[in-house]
């Protein structure tokens, strides 16, 4: 996906949530860090009353492989009661991390708690999740840029591409 890509679909994304969101005063929450990128781009493009807030929970370490078990490492500062909520992810994946904080949040009193992806990999899942609004989807390869890391390398690329077997293998 190159940038001219990026952008477009990422405009396509603002304007549904625009007109789903309007007069509900949403929470945008950005999960670290690979969806900085992103979440960047599409609040831009979302230009109605909202808060941002982000939080990190950790699936992977220098491996291309996810552990299932999730863990919070940065809350949010934001009070999620009776809010509606945008979960802002890079890519869903085996599903684990968004199982976890869909879980966390419903108990914690959010009225409503939505999910957009930039990615989808659904040929990984282990939970039944489909994002709300979802970017692209994309065949079990391991991607990096805008955003997505290989080993913390790559975050800064302006587009996304398929990393080489070779490197993770
Ligand atoms: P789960 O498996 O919980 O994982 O849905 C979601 C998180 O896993 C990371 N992930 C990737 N990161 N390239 C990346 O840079 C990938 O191809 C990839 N697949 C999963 C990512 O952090 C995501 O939030
Ligand atoms: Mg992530």
């Amino acid at each position: 996906m190159d940038e001219q890509a990026l952008d477009k679909r990422v405009s396509e994304l603002g304007e549904r949530i625009t007109a789903d969101y309007r007069g509900k005063y949403p929470v945008m929450i950005g999960i670290l860090k690979g969806s900085s990128v992103f979440m960047a781009d599409l609040i831009r493009r979302i230009p109605i009353p909202m808060e941002i807030d982000f939080l990190k929970a950790s699936s992977y370490g220098a491996e291309a492989q996810s552990s299932g078990n999730i863990k919070l490492e940065s809350d949010l500062s934001i009070d999620v009661k009776d809010r509606s909520i945008l979960l802002v992810e890079d890519i869903v994946d085996t599903g684990n991390t968004l199982k976890f904080l869909l879980n966390r949040f419903e108990s914690m009193g959010a009225k409503e708690v939505k999910v957009c992806s930039l990615l989808d990999k659904p040929d990984r899942r282990e939970q039944r999740i489909v994002a709300d609004y979802i970017g692209f989807e994309i065949p079990n390869e391991f991607v990096v840029g805008y955003g997505l890391d290989y080993d913390q390398k790559y975050r800064n690329l302006p587009f996304i591409g398929i990393l080489k077997r070779e490197i993770y293998e």
